[in-house]
């Protein structure tokens, strides 16, 4: 799948969710438990007004449940928010998101319409197979494809849960560069102006860091590699990715590297943890304030030289 954040598209998945909300009693939106702060819709907070959200850390199969946890706490005790960890092979799991929506609206217990509940989430995040194992049957995709308008999908998952999937499509977080680094790595966004080179690269430093033995492991090294080059080409050379003259092709290697990731080879990781964003976010702000000084005193220069 391609994916390219055009504001075009971004200003109807907007529209289409203000559009929706009067009509709907809580959003449930669908995260990434690899990377649940990236995998977040900027906008939807905002968007959602005073609307109950339940938050979904799905493919959790993929994650580091030890981060999961972490992710867990931090949701509920930082932002109050109510969460649930699922994963296409745990229909159970899945099953329980219309008890949680039960619990959180109480009051709605026994109306004669059931609780009307909009699902969200960034391409790839597992949205329609999350639908298909609520509703126990296949239900047509809503496509990605901005181009085609598609009406607004109601399903019924049971007598009390009702689900509308809106079509458009939801960006991630991609104003932080390092959440763009991370979509790229575990595939929510394939079709990036990043190099495969420049996402393996960022991805080998993070697990050599973080899951030197995830990687020792897949590979078979007897010792983990000292930095990214040497794993890249330690991988390059085991898979035979070798140009003319036995020099490694580093392109090649990269797209192994990261379909390894995105297929789940390497084990549960989890790319980025509270702490982690917590730091960025704290640089990033830091650096905004900076800039927007610098463009204030830049604007005052050019005023008194005119
Ligand atoms: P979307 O509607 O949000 O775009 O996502 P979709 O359900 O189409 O799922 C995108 C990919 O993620 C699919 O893989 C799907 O199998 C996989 N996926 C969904 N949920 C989970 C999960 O809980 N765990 C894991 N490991 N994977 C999950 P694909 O390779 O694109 O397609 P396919 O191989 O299933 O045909």
């Amino acid at each position: 799948m391609q994916i390219q954040w055009y504001p075009g598209h971004m200003h109807k998945a907007g529209k289409e969710i203000k559009k929706s909300l009067p009509r709907i009693d809580l959003v449930i939106e669908i995260l990434d438990a690899r990377i649940p702060f990236s995998s977040e819709n900027p906008m939807l907070r905002k968007l959602q007004g005073s609307k109950p959200c339940i938050k979904i850390l799905n493919k959790s199969d993929l994650a580091d449940p030890k981060v999961t946890l972490q992710w867990q706490n931090w949701l509920d005790k930082e932002q109050g928010v109510k969460m649930l960890s699922v994963d296409k092979n745990h229909p159970e799991k899945i099953k329980q998101i219309s008890t949680l929506c039960q619990k959180l609206l109480p009051e709605r217990k026994n109306s004669a319409k059931g609780i009307r509940a909009m699902i969200v989430g960034i391409p790839n995040v597992g949205k329609s197979t999350l639908i298909n194992t609520l509703a126990g049957r296949t239900i047509a995709k809503t496509g990605n494809e901005p181009a085609i308008t598609k009406a607004q999908q109601r399903i019924e998952i049971d007598k009390n849960l009702v689900l509308f999937d809106t079509p458009g499509m939801l960006w991630p977080k991609v104003e932080n560069k390092n959440s763009g680094y991370r979509l790229a790595v575990t595939g929510a966004i394939r079709d990036t102006a990043i190099e495969h080179s420049d996402i393996a690269f960022f991805a080998a430093e993070y697990l050599l860091e973080r899951y030197p033995e995830n990687i020792q492991d897949r590979y078979t090294l007897e010792s983990p590699p000292e930095n990214e080059l040497e794993l890249l080409e330690e991988i390059g050379k085991k898979r035979g990715c070798l140009r003319a003259g036995g020099e490694i092709d580093l392109d090649k290697t990269s797209k192994i590297f990261l379909n390894d990731i995105r297929q789940g080879e390497l084990g549960e990781i989890s790319y980025e943890t509270p702490t982690m964003i917590n730091n960025e976010m704290t640089k990033l702000t830091l650096i905004l304030k900076q800039k927007a000084a610098m463009e204030k005193s830049r604007k005052q220069k050019f005023k008194y030289q005119r």
